[in-house]
């Protein structure tokens, strides 16, 4: 098991760099086999997500040279073979498989997708999607089999925006017969950034960040690169870090546009920012507001930034409310705060957070991947010292966590224990 100690109650000052975006290479890398021939993909987070997509690909006889933060997949030789389950159960972005091998080979066989436990994690909207496009779904105990002779083009409507969906419905209909309309469609940076490297490879995508995408069916998608987008969540969650404790602390490489909802939060709150188009400074300030906030798919607040931003919470002076709308169990990490000093009261999907609350560092434990980012904002802000346990979530989420910290004066360590 990994662990995270903090000595909190440091400040920290200078410079933290943004990678590039889990959920968007992620989905990036799988959708290079829709390519028959070689994909080039720039500004890939080192993360542990990424080395279980690759695995994946090289199962399927797909060729990966890896060079620093740059992915250069050879494609040529995709077949279609069963992702078992260790590998298929390791993250939920596996399912972007199902879109892109039915893209390709007509054929898909792959057990059920992984995923931090926030929720049901259905994947209803993609079935149904597959087959209204043509495909046929069966099951065989914890593994689907998709198949499908001929996928042709028609029109999807998603019963919620719903991100994986509309992307891996993007992926299946990039090489069908005629035109595929996905109304209702996520309009997240990251669906822009795959539609972005399919029209590269000769797709024709159009409406990207709008609700209707409309995909026209080619028979050949040719060698192309692409960079990954800078990570919003990660950007996030460093913003709020030096809303509590930060001095100047400069974040770079950002997408000002993509932090919007979450910039204007944290303005409300009284947090000090200086705002450029690709870096923001950020300060604490003496007093922090109580605010509500409920999170909504993206351009919104965005369900990601809820679990770091109820840290941040917990010091504003007086009632602040939470409300969770995307998941049905995202606020795991409420106990080990209140463990440490918060005054939360969660009731279903909602949270109310009465403050200031001084945090004590405790023994602590990640149950995902932000919850466990949340907990490290907590022990870096509480005062003693903080170990959190089971941190193998947040390392699947934050590129160098530990290194960035550290490089701006926190103390803060990551240690394997057996
Ligand atoms: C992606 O998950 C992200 N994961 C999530 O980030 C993110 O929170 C979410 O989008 C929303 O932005 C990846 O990209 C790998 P959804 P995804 O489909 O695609 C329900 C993180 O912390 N739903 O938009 O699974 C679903 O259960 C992770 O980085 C169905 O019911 O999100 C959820 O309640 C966590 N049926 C809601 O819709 C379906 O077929 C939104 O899901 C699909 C989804």
């Amino acid at each position: 098991m990994k662990q995270i100690i903090i000595d909190g109650g440091k400040t920290l000052k200078g410079e933290i760099t943004i990678s590039g975006m889990k959920n968007a290479a992620v989905a990036l890398i799988p959708a290079s086999i829709l390519c028959d021939e070689e994909i080039t993909i720039t500004n890939v987070p080192n993360i542990s997500d990424k080395k279980a997509l690759i695995d994946i690909i090289e199962l399927l006889n797909g060729n990966v040279i890896e060079k620093e933060h740059t992915l250069y997949i050879d494609t040529s030789k995709i077949e279609s073979k069963t992702i078992p389950e260790n590998l298929a159960s390791k993250l939920r972005a596996s399912y972007y498989f199902m879109g892109a091998l039915l893209g390709r080979k007509r054929k898909v066989e792959i057990y059920f997708p992984g995923g931090c436990n926030i929720g049901n994690r259905k994947i209803d909207f993609h079935l149904k999607g597959f087959q209204l496009l043509g495909a046929t779904i069966s099951m065989e105990h914890d593994k689907y089999i998709i198949e499908a002779d001929h996928l042709k083009g028609t029109s999807i409507h998603l019963d919620f925006p719903s991100v994986g969906a509309t992307i891996n419905l993007m992926l299946a209909a990039v090489k069908a017969e005629g035109t595929t309309l996905i109304q209702n469609a996520a309009k997240e940076p990251e669906i822009f950034n795959v539609g972005e490297l399919l029209n590269k490879m000769g797709a024709k995508i159009s409406g990207l960040g709008t609700n209707t995408i409309q995909i026209e069916g080619v028979d050949y998608l040719h060698k192309a690169s692409i960079e990954v987008l800078p990570d919003r969540i990660e950007a996030g969650t460093y913003l709020i870090i030096g809303s509590l404790i930060g001095e100047q602390l400069k974040i770079k490489n950002i997408i000002k546009e993509h932090l919007e909802a979450l910039l204007s939060k944290l303005q409300n709150i009284g947090v000090l920012l200086d705002i450029h188009d690709d870096y923001i400074t950020v300060s604490k300030a003496e007093f922090y507001h109580p605010i509500n906030i409920k999170t909504l798919v993206y351009p919104g607040f965005v369900t990601d930034w809820g679990q770091p931003m109820t840290v941040l919470l917990t010091q504003c002076d007086g009632k602040s409310i939470l409300e969770e709308t995307i998941y049905e169990n995202r606020m795991a990490e409420v106990p080990f705060l209140n463990k440490m000093g918060a005054k939360i009261e969660v009731e279903e999907q909602t949270a109310w957070i009465n403050g200031p609350t001084p945090l004590i560092g405790a023994e602590v434990e990640a149950t995902d991947l932000r919850a466990g980012a949340s907990l490290v904002i907590a022990g870096l802000i509480a005062n003693g010292v903080t170990t959190i346990n089971h941190v193998e979530y947040i390392l699947r989420g934050y590129e160098r966590i530990v290194e960035k910290l550290t490089n701006v004066g926190a103390s803060i360590e990551l240690i394997d224990i057996e």
